[in-house]
């Protein structure tokens, strides 16, 4: 095979990826008006917020938009119970919030906030479980299932790597209380029910400082 042929392979494949991103039949344009209701805590960069002590607005630019919308149908069934989000996204119909998944996807992921005082020992052990594992306790890394380097993976892994690191923590204690009951063949309650909480501050520290992009 020649040089060319390679280059338009390349071409091609990198166009299918792009259409498979943005697979979510979504108009952008009409996401950015209808968004103005979610800029109050997601911020209009999307990049949300870490409320010190508070809650935790995810940061949702950049992430998959198959993703995105799949949290809405969750939050309005329940199955993922969030009182905040469930006023927002019961106002918009099935169309609007297409547009807005696919709006927030087509932005440029952002890194979170984290706490500066997390220890060199709290990190490493992070790192590790989110690189390696811990196999002695059945815990799979991260990054097996959120791709590496914990950027996502396709529609169903969200990424993780720059994420707040408030958010990260709080996801893991809502598997464990079954407040999020949205994991496809409870793949994240069988994660989350064997951290214990200094497992969840060093991932979740650690992953937060992670390059988002
Ligand atoms: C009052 C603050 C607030 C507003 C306004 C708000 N959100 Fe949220 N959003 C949150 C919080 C808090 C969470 C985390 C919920 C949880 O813990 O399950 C969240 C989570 C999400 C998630 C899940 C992200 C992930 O990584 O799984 C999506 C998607 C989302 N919001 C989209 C929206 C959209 C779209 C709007 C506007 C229509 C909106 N939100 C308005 C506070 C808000
Ligand atoms: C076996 C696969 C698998 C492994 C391993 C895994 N996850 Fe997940 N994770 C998932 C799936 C699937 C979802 C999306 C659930 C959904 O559809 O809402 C998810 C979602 C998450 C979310 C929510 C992100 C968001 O934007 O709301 C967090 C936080 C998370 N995982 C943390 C972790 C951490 C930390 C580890 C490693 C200790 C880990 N995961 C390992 C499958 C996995």
């Amino acid at each position: 095979m020649n040089i060319f042929h390679r280059m338009t392979l390349t071409a091609a494949s990198l166009c299918l990826a792009i259409t498979s991103a943005y697979a979510l039949d979504g108009d952008a344009e009409a996401g950015e008006q209808a968004a103005a209701m979610c800029v109050a805590c997601h911020q209009s960069d999307g990049s949300g917020m870490n409320i010190p002590g508070g809650e935790s607005w995810p940061s949702i630019a950049g992430l998959n938009a198959e993703y995105l919308y799949k949290q809405k149908i969750d939050v309005v069934d329940q199955s993922r119970n969030s009182p905040t989000m469930m006023p927002f996204l019961s106002m918009l119909d099935d169309q609007q919030y297409k547009d807005v998944a696919v709006y927030y996807s087509q932005l440029p992921a952002k890194q979170g906030a984290f706490d500066p005082e997390a220890t060199e020992e709290e990190l490493a052990h992070g790192k590790k479980l989110a690189t390696e594992g811990d196999w002695d306790r059945y815990i799979v890394p991260c990054s097996s299932c959120h791709g590496p380097d914990n950027l996502g993976a396709g529609k169903s892994f969200p990424r993780l790597a720059g994420q707040h690191a408030g958010y990260i923590a709080d996801q893991l204690h809502a598997w464990q209380s079954g407040k999020r009951n949205n994991d496809p063949q409870h793949l994240m309650l069988a994660i989350a029910e064997r951290l214990n909480e200094q497992d969840i501050r060093a991932v979740s520290q650690w992953l937060s400082r992670q390059p988002a992009k």
